[in-house]
């Protein structure tokens, strides 16, 4: 595996794998990588001849408040975790090669972003999409690989690839979970180990949902209320819990025959968590 941190000595090295018609898959990810990430790198690795992971903490996707300065940046064991799933080169740049001086090009994130963590997170889908924006024009990717914890984001930026009719598809992979069903996250690692217990109430707030929609009940004001009532048994903050159509990210008025996505975002003591589970009706 090669790490490279210019942007541009790696468009040097793709330039013939390119020309070769060698298919180049890539893995974005801003580090502290997990099982999750590694099952994008493995996907990437079946699908495509070479594999690109980034590993990037992009300070234009956290509010004022959030965790960019503590966000979890482990670089050596992610180079060795990246080896071992042979990923042919992992792009580490500087900020300054991400965002040049004078940097104005910012990527309007689109109408998914309206809702769940965009009015909650103001600006992070657009930092999101603009970063995206910026690597895809660096590797060139022939697909790009998104993990379904960050359900959301994995559809801002495959309506941001239609908006700019970029090369590019947009594949995405199941949630990873720990075995109590807690989904892997890089911030997981915030936890305490008594945190780490309570963790446990989002899976579980979500298969509640799941249960009371298939038993038939279809009042989303209903549903919320009794998925509320699980998760304040274990969460010191609920940011949200809503009923969404998979595709526009909309909250739905009522459940009808047709999927609906459950997302909950959530604070564990001071660590906002996220997860999801898409049920049919
Ligand atoms: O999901 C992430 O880790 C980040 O949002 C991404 C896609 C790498 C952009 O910074």
């Amino acid at each position: 595996m090669k790490i490279i941190r210019s942007p541009k000595r790696l468009n040097q090295a793709l330039f013939r794998a390119r020309c070769q018609g060698k298919r180049i898959g890539f893995v974005p990810t801003m580090g502290s990588l997990h099982e999750g990430h590694l099952s994008l790198a493995r996907r990437a690795r079946k699908e495509n001849d070479i594999v690109v992971v980034s590993i990037f903490v992009n300070p234009d996707q956290f509010g004022p408040r959030e965790d960019f300065k503590r966000y979890p940046r482990d670089l050596k064991r992610d180079e060795a975790l990246l080896k071992r799933v042979r990923v042919d080169y992992l792009l580490v740049p500087s900020s300054r090669s991400i965002y040049p001086k004078g940097f104005r090009e910012f990527i309007n994130p689109g109408p998914r972003a309206r809702y769940l963590c965009g009015p909650k997170r103001p600006g992070h889908f657009r930092g999101v999409a603009t970063v995206v924006n910026r690597l895809f024009t660096i590797v060139q990717p022939q697909a790009a690989y998104f993990g379904l914890k960050d359900y959301q984001q994995a559809k801002v930026i495959e309506d941001m690839v239609q908006r700019f009719a970029l090369p590019v598809r947009i594949k995405t992979c199941p949630i990873v979970r720990e075995s109590d069903g807690l989904a892997m996250s890089s911030r997981n690692r915030y936890l305490s180990k008594k945190e780490r217990i309570l963790a446990r109430g989002l899976y579980q707030s979500l298969l509640e949902a799941r249960r009371v929609i298939q038993s038939g009940h279809r009042s989303v004001s209903r549903i919320k209320r009794v998925v509320r009532g699980r998760l304040l048994n274990d969460v010191s903050k609920i940011d949200y819990v809503e009923m969404v159509d998979p595709e526009s990210c909309a909250p739905v008025k009522r459940i009808t025959k047709r999927p609906v996505l459950v997302a909950i975002a959530c604070f564990i003591g001071t660590t906002r968590l996220i997860d999801n589970l898409l049920v049919k009706g």
